[in-house]
C-alpha cells in the first residue's frame, strides 16, 4: 500500500489500477472512498473482502458526468433533472431504477442502484480517467469509523488497498445524503452531507420514511454503525454520574459542559456550526479513539441541518455499545 500525492500521473496510475480490477482509496468531500470498477464484479467483490462487509448491503456508484446516469438507470432524466441541477456534483446519493449493465452485485440483487457524483477535483478526475463508474464505500473496515484522511484510510485497510490518494482532510466529514425516488415519492434512506431541508426546497415537497421492519437488512438501514474502539455514550448529567472515575474523552457542541475537567476534550465547533461540527465528527472520533481514555461521552445535537446527519452517526455508534 502505497499513499500518494495526486497528479496527473498518479491519477493516471489509480485508473490504471481500477481499469484492472484493483482498490483504489480516494478523497471525496464527504469521506474518503474505497474504490472499485462499477462494471467488474470480480473486482466489487474485493470492495466487500476488504470492509468485511456483509453482501446484502449494496454500494454506491461514482460518476463524473451526468450522462452516465442514462448509462446505468433506467429513469427518466427529465424527473430528476432539478436535483441533478441543484446537487451534483455534491453530497447527495440517488437511489434510482438499475440497468441491466449494473452487476447484481454492485446493487446487492436489489432493482434500484446508487448514484452519486462527489463534488471533488481528485475523485472526478479519477473516475474521468478511468472510464467507467467507480463503486466505493466509505473506505473503512465494517462498523468502524468513517475516514476522513488518507491516515484514517492506512488505520484501518493498509494491506487491503494498492494505493491511498491523498486529498488532505475532507471538506464535509460526513456521507452524502441517501434519497431513494419511486414514481412521484421521495424517501429519506440515510441523512448526511446534504442538508434535508435543502432538498425538500427543491423537490416542493417533504422527504418520506422509508417503513424497513419488514426487512431489518434493508440496505442502509443498519442500526450499529460508526463505531469507535473505545465505548461510546451520550454526554449528559447522568453518564457524567455513572463514568465517575473514569477516564472520560468529551466530544462537545454547544459551551454547556466546556468547565468540566475531562481526561479529553474536542469540540465540534467554535462557532455554533452544524456544518463545521459534520467536517469534525469522525475526524474528532479518531482521535480520541487514539487516546488513552475509557469511554467517550458526546454531546447530543439538535436535529437541524447537518445535526441531522451527526445524530444518526452518533446514535449508531451509541447502539453499538447497549
Ligand atoms: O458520501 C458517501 O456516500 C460515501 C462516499 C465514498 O461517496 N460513500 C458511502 O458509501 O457512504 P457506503 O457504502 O458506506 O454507504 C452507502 C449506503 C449504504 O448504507 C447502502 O446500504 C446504501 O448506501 N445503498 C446503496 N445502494 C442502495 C440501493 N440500491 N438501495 C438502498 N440503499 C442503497
Ligand atoms: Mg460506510
Amino acid at each position: 500500500m502505497q499513499i500518494l500525492q495526486p497528479d496527473i500521473h498518479t491519477i493516471e496510475l489509480a485508473s490504471l489500477i481500477i481499469k484492472n480490477g484493483g482498490l483504489v482509496a480516494f478523497p471525496t468531500e464527504t469521506v474518503y472512498g474505497l474504490g472499485a470498477n462499477g462494471f467488474n464484479p470480480t473486482a466489487v467483490a474485493k470492495i466487500f473482502e476488504a470492509k468485511g462487509r456483509p453482501k446484502f448491503n449494496p454500494l454506491i456508484l461514482h460518476i463524473c458526468d451526468a450522462a452516465q446516469i442514462k448509462q446505468i438507470s433506467t429513469i427518466d432524466i427529465n424527473s430528476i433533472q432539478n436535483l441533478i441541477t441543484a446537487f451534483f456534483p455534491g453530497p447527495l446519493t440517488l437511489v434510482i431504477p438499475k440497468s441491466d449493465i449494473v452487476p447484481d452485485i454492485v446493487t446487492a440483487g436489489n432493482s434500484t442502484v446508487a448514484v452519486r457524483m462527489p463534488n471533488h477535483k481528485i475523485a472526478l478526475e479519477l473516475i474521468k480517467t478511468a472510464g467507467v463508474p467507480i463503486a466505493a464505500p466509505s473506505a473503512n473496515k465494517f462498523g468502524k469509523l468513517s475516514p476522513t484522511t488518507a491516515n484514517h484510510v492506512a488505520k484501518q485497510l493498509k494491506d487491503k488497498v494498492d494505493i491511498i490518494l491523498d486529498g488532505g482532510k475532507c471538506s464535509v466529514g460526513v456521507e452524502s445524503t441517501i434519497i431513494e425516488i419511486s414514481g412521484n415519492d421521495y424517501y429519506l434512506l440515510r441523512p448526511g452531507g446534504l442538508a434535508t431541508e435543502e432538498i425538500e426546497k427543491v423537490i416542493n415537497k417533504k422527504l418520506l420514511k422509508k417503513e424497513n421492519s419488514k426487512n431489518p437488512n434493508a440496505p442502509g438501514q443498519l442500526l450499529f454503525h460508526y463505531a469507535p474502539g473505545i465505548p461510546i455514550k451520550f454526554l449528559n448529567d447522568i453518564s457524567i454520574e455513572e463514568t465517575k472515575g473514569k477516564k472520560i474523552g468529551a466530544l462537545l457542541f454547544s459551551e454547556k459542559y466546556l468547565d468540566y475537567s475531562f481526561a479529553e476534550k474536542k469540540c465540534l465547533t467554535t462557532t455554533n456550526s452544524y456544518i463545521e461540527a459534520a467536517s469534525n465528527l469522525f475526524y474528532m472520533l479518531h482521535e480520541l479513539e487514539l487516546k488513552n481514555i475509557d469511554i467517550i461521552l458526546a454531546e447530543p445535537v439538535p436535529e437541524i441541518g447537518l445535526g441531522k446527519a451527526i445524530m444518526d452517526r452518533l446514535k449508531k455508534a451509541v447502539n453499538t455499545f447497549k
